[in-house]
């Protein structure tokens, strides 16, 4: 029996990375899944691999940081689909060349951050909740390493993750009685294209010292890693998580 056989699957960020690989994994199991994502030609690709491969996928190009664009996407999913059963709220950016300490960091950085982790991740609950409040879901945030322990240089990302954790706890125990479950991955070093703007694009950053001593599994995570967390978080699996902060990290964050 496939894990998420009828379950409609909302996934913010689905063109690249680890959502990419989500949406992939999703459909897979059986899963009618949605990619919102901002790139178009990426969100067309992963709809146009998915359907190819005997998968039910649908592109709606979607901007997270802008409300009316969100308000569209779920309008249609409102129209098409009556109810989510699954939101995976994972698209964000890290923007490393951009962001930094709070006493050097421009307003103007940290709103357009902000806007597209935080603001994009609170503007598509507040559109899939109320499809899924009658039949309850899963709700998987994305948290970062940066929300756990102190990471320098990156004060807006951490802002943004911080407040994701905590919102994570907040819409645990406000519709838990809803039967809608929420949970988050706080994932770290996963090989994707955000791993260059956070590590390798920094002429600082030493790789072989990271992979010999910097992370307890000497290995980069890959975007599959964190995929199979966000299946069984999807899935009836974990019926009884609500509130759960899952660290995937390699343990990073505990050496
Ligand atoms: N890669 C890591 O090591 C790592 C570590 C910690 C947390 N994370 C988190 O995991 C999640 C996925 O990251 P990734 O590494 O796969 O990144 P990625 O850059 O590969 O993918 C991010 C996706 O989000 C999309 N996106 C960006 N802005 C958007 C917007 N305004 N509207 C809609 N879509 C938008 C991008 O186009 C892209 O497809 C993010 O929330 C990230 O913060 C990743």
């Amino acid at each position: 029996m496939k894990r998420l056989k009828g379950k409609t699957t909302v996934i913010t960020g689905g063109g690249s990375g680890i959502g990419l690989s989500a949406s992939k994994r999703f459909a897979a199991e059986g899963a009618s899944v949605i990619v919102l994502e901002v790139d178009d030609s990426s969100g067309k690709k992963v709809e146009r691999e998915i359907i190819d491969s005997g998968g039910a996928c649908r592109f709606i190009q979607t901007d997270i940081s802008d409300v009316s664009s969100v308000a569209a996407a779920f309008a249609i999913i409102q129209k098409d689909y009556a109810k989510i059963d699954v939101l995976y709220n994972n698209a964000s950016v890290f923007l490393g060349k951009l962001d930094g300490p709070v006493d050097t960091l421009d307003f103007m950085t940290f709103e357009k951050i902000v806007k597209i982790n935080l603001y994009g991740l609170f503007a598509c609950s507040h559109y899939a909740i109320p499809l899924m409040k009658k039949e309850g879901g899963s709700i998987i945030n994305t948290a970062s390493s940066a929300a756990v322990i102190g990471i320098p240089n990156c004060d807006a990302y951490t802002a943004s993750k911080g407040a994701t954790v905590a919102l994570t706890r907040s819409f645990a125990v406000e519709f838990g009685p809803f039967g809608i479950r929420t949970n988050c991955i706080a994932p770290a070093a996963i090989m994707t294209p955000m791993v260059y703007e956070s590590n390798l694009n920094d002429p600082n950053f030493d790789e072989k010292k990271f992979l010999s001593t910097g992370t307890p599994l000497r290995r980069w995570g890959t975007p599959d890693d964190i995929a199979s967390v966000a299946l069984f978080l999807a899935s009836d699996e974990s019926s009884y998580l609500n509130g759960a902060i899952i660290t995937a990290d390699g343990g990073i964050t505990i050496s």
